[in-house]
């Protein structure tokens, strides 16, 4: 008993001595404020003092409980001499299990790999601190979510949020994001999803990718904002996934008839047609979407409108990388002046468009104005100041792209723009974001909150603009009929 009160002594002293010395810090940060010459020094120790209660974990002096962390399903035991004070300052949970404890030791049952990292896990809740590597980040993060330790939850989050993009071909993303699922936390889940939308092909391409639950692949497929390099890119690794996973024909019907056909080249099709075992294992299942498809690329858009009363996603592009369909463009120092650039797009997704193509004009400039708020010449014919850079209502980034020509083809199609913006996390390319608009609505927020005047800016790379630019034609009777 005595033990326990020394203990409790020990800890409440040093905790008052961290108070303390806030406190002074604060206050001394006041005083030098407000009287000029009285100088004020600090004296910080609190390296030392957190290597201290390390020490106090790391020997066990004065531990006044035992944690006892057994392993789920195998015989692995960890001991740890911890003290009362601490975990119930950390953690609520702890706090309870401790009010209801029976003597001197806690027992606590984990996953092998939580109790892995179970150490490191305590170690924070005394220093406030941890290292780790990817494949810790769950186990820490369940932990902590047990515990009810929500900085570390929220500091782990952010942790895994910025470290989606994996150096090697197996990837972790999927695993984050089944997990942020069953552990409900709605900001991981989020960011892995549209990490997995617009970072695709990456994880196509990834020995992760058969792991992906049928959840997940269903909500995939539905999205037209995938960015990846073709649909055809996208059907080869659904046929991966369904030899891997061989899940019950109504599953695999579903997920075949999420395919984007119309989207896919004829000579492709007719290829798959022939060559691809799923395809041949389930044609009746997607006869009527081939058909459809055959017949969209045999078709002027005009003569399919008057023919064609369709409203489902079989014709609607999703953002494809391949070069038929946009170009990238790299901006170095973006808020220097405007930039124009050019490049050429197929007419249409349609087989019988695929000879002609579209050029078009992008214009960037990194301060547009909107007419009203541009400079108007005064009767004594001074302009007044108005490009005030980098102010508020000085203008924001605007991109606009235009055909450079007009064309009778062009009936019948409308043409959806997309921007990707790709910036640099952990050394690597990601797509930050997709930026979408008709012509009609060229002036909608683009990077509108975005300082691209900083060269540190988030959004450049190396001072540079990363974008990539995709026209995706759209049928106006879809579009109609959806309304
Ligand atoms: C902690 O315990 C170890 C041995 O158990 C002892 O050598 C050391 O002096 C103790 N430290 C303190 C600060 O009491
Ligand atoms: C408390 O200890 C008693 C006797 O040592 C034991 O029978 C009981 O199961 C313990 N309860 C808990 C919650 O550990
Ligand atoms: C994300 O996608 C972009 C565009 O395809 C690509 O340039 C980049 O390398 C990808 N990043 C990762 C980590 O896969």
């Amino acid at each position: 008993m005595g033990n326990l009160v020394d203990a409790h002594i020990y800890l409440t002293f040093l905790l008052l001595v961290v108070w303390a010395h806030k406190q002074l810090v604060r206050g001394a940060g006041l005083r030098t404020e407000d009287l000029v010459g009285d100088t004020t020094d600090v004296i910080s120790h609190s390296q030392g003092f957190v290597a201290r209660l390390e020490g106090l974990l790391v020997l066990g002096n004065n531990s006044d409980i035992s944690l006892r962390v057994e392993t789920v399903d195998a015989d692995e035991v960890k001991v740890i001499q911890a003290h009362t004070l601490v975990l119930s300052l950390q953690s609520r949970v702890f706090d309870e299990m401790l009010r209801n404890r029976n003597g001197s030791m806690l027992v606590l049952r984990e996953t092998a790999e939580c109790t892995a990292v179970f150490d490191k896990f305590i170690r924070y809740l005394y220093c406030g601190e941890l290292s780790l590597q990817l494949d810790q980040a769950t186990s820490l993060h369940r932990l902590a979510t047990k515990y009810g330790i929500s900085s570390l939850q929220q500091g782990l989050t952010r942790y895994m949020s910025q470290n989606l993009p994996s150096d090697s071909l197996g990837g972790h993303v999927v695993g984050w994001f089944q997990y942020a699922t069953t552990v409900g936390d709605t900001v991981l889940k989020h960011n892995c999803l549209q990490f997995l939308s617009w970072n695709l092909s990456s994880v196509l391409q990834s020995s992760e990718w058969p792991t992906v639950s049928v959840e997940l692949l269903m909500t995939l497929l539905q999205r037209s904002d995938l960015v990846l390099k073709s649909e055809l890119e996208l059907f080869e690794a659904l046929e991966i996934w369904l030899t891997q996973n061989d899940p019950d024909s109504l599953t695999a019907e579903n997920a075949l008839r999420l395919v984007r056909y119309a989207m896919i080249p004829p000579r492709d099709l007719f290829r798959l047609q022939r060559q691809s075992p799923m395809l041949t294992r389930y044609l009746e299942s997607v006869r009527d979407l081939l058909y459809m498809s055959y017949q969209f690329h045999s078709a002027s858009p005009l003569q399919l409108a008057k023919f064609f009363e369709v409203n489902c996603n079989l014709f609607v592009p999703r953002n494809y990388l391949s070069p038929v369909w946009g170009s990238q463009w790299i901006i170095s120092n973006p808020s220097r002046d405007d930039r124009s650039s050019s490049f050429q797009t197929q007419l249409g997704p349609s087989g019988f468009d695929s000879s002609k193509r579209v050029t078009w004009n992008a214009l960037f400039s990194p301060r547009w104005l909107p007419l009203s708020m541009r400079p108007m010449f005064t009767e004594q014919g001074a302009m007044p100041p108005l490009r005030s850079d980098g102010g508020n209502g000085a203008g924001r980034p605007r991109i606009i792209i235009t055909p450079a020509t007009s064309s009778a083809d062009f009936a019948g199609v409308s043409f959806q723009k997309t921007v990707l913006i790709l910036t640099k996390q952990q050394g690597k390319l990601v797509v930050r974001h997709v930026f979408s608009f008709h012509q009609s609505t060229e002036e909608v927020d683009f990077l509108s909150d975005v300082d691209l005047q900083q060269r540190t800016s988030e959004y450049l790379v190396d001072g540079a603009l990363h974008l990539h630019i995709i026209v995706k034609p759209i049928y106006q009777t879809i579009i109609a009929s959806k309304k």
